[in-house]
């Protein structure tokens, strides 16, 4: 081969090879990892870039140098010299993938055994997923339910997910791994949260006409905080004092995101006004108690003028346990009487 063939071949490898690692670096493909299994993942991602843009270099490199320089004259239909193939070159291009692909394989399979191996004292959460909304128990605080998935930097996390009806997929991007709920199987994602913030997680798999808006919010707080959270919420939960476990299971539940309590001080107009929720029994006709535990496990029953049904979640009745319930309609009752 010519000098100058070879100059040209490294020169538009380097341009081609620049301008897709430039595409690699400069847009921002990926969340910022909030995990240190998303930490591992990317660095198997960027590896798999870095082979893929040398091989994209290279041929395109070629490529174009043939196109340019093996250009057939206009008019000119003859066919090309016969080629009866060339060891040296197939040994090459069989050997060079076979390498790499093989790298790829091993770095994959030590990131792989590396996130799934669980660190000490590992916080177990339940995750249950049912169209369309996603709850959270923390088995070590007993009878503690959220809405909003809240956990510790640093410390290894053993998600253990069920779905009562269809499959869908816990996702946070900032995580880095999606897990498919299936129902009737339990599987498990270990993760270890190492940046402080708040993350959203996504349904990522279709389950039906509130899909879109199968959504929770991820908390990742520094130990110690979170530490207070659980403690102080699962002695509110379990406390003989209806109001604060009421206040409690009210906040976790995320209902101040679409209602308005005084008591709350929540003010949100989505939904319906809770400081009114006597005026509203009268209306339907029903005794307050009875009104405000319909209300919840089955939204749909009553639906006071001007709000679109549908809209709250059907499934408070599923993921409260009758004590949480019965918590939080002696609080909502209590607080509207004092609205
Ligand atoms: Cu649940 Cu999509």
């Amino acid at each position: 081969m010519r000098r100058g063939s070879i100059a040209s071949l490294i020169g538009i490898g380097v341009v081609a090879g620049g301008i897709a690692a430039a595409a690699a670096v400069f847009l921002p493909w990926l969340p910022t990892p909030a995990s240190r299994e998303a930490g591992r993942i990317d660095f198997v991602f960027w590896f798999v870039v870095v082979i893929c843009i040398v091989i994209f270099a290279a041929v395109v490199a070629m490529l174009l140098y043939a196109v340019i320089n093996f250009r057939a004259q206009p008019d000119d239909d003859s066919d090309g010299p016969p080629i009866h193939g060339h060891t040296g070159l197939e040994i090459t291009w069989t050997l060079i993938p076979t390498v790499l692909v093989t790298a790829i394989g091993i770095v994959s399979a030590i990131v792989l055994s590396r996130d799934d191996a669980l660190g000490k004292n590992v916080l177990h959460v339940d995750v249950t997923a049912q169209q369309f909304a996603w709850s959270f128990s923390y088995p070590d605080a007993k009878g503690l339910t959220s809405s909003t998935l809240r956990l510790p930097e640093g410390r290894s996390v053993l998600l253990r997910f069920t779905s009562k009806d269809v499959i869908h997929s816990f996702w946070v991007p900032e995580f880095g791994q999606k897990q498919d709920t299936v129902p009737g199987l339990h599987p498990t994602l270990h993760i270890t949260p190492d940046r402080v913030g708040k993350f959203t997680v996504i349904c990522t798999e279709l389950c039906g006409l509130g899909h879109a808006v199968m959504r929770a919010q991820a908390v990742v707080m520094a130990p110690a905080a979170f530490n207070d959270w659980l403690h102080g919420q699962s002695k509110a939960v379990a406390s003989p004092n209806a109001s604060a476990a009421g206040a409690a299971i009210y906040s976790n539940n995320g209902c101040g995101a679409c209602h308005s309590l005084k008591a709350a001080g929540t003010s949100a107009t989505v939904g319906p006004d809770l400081d009114r929720l006597p005026q509203y029994a009268q209306q339907a006709s029903r005794p307050l108690d009875d009104f405000v535990r319909q209300s919840i496990v089955d939204p749909n029953a009553y639906i006071e003028p001007k709000y679109p049904k549908n809209v709250m979640p059907q499934t408070f009745g599923k993921v409260l346990s009758k004590q949480q319930l019965d918590a939080l309609v002696q609080y909502l009752i209590n607080s509207s009487k004092k609205g």
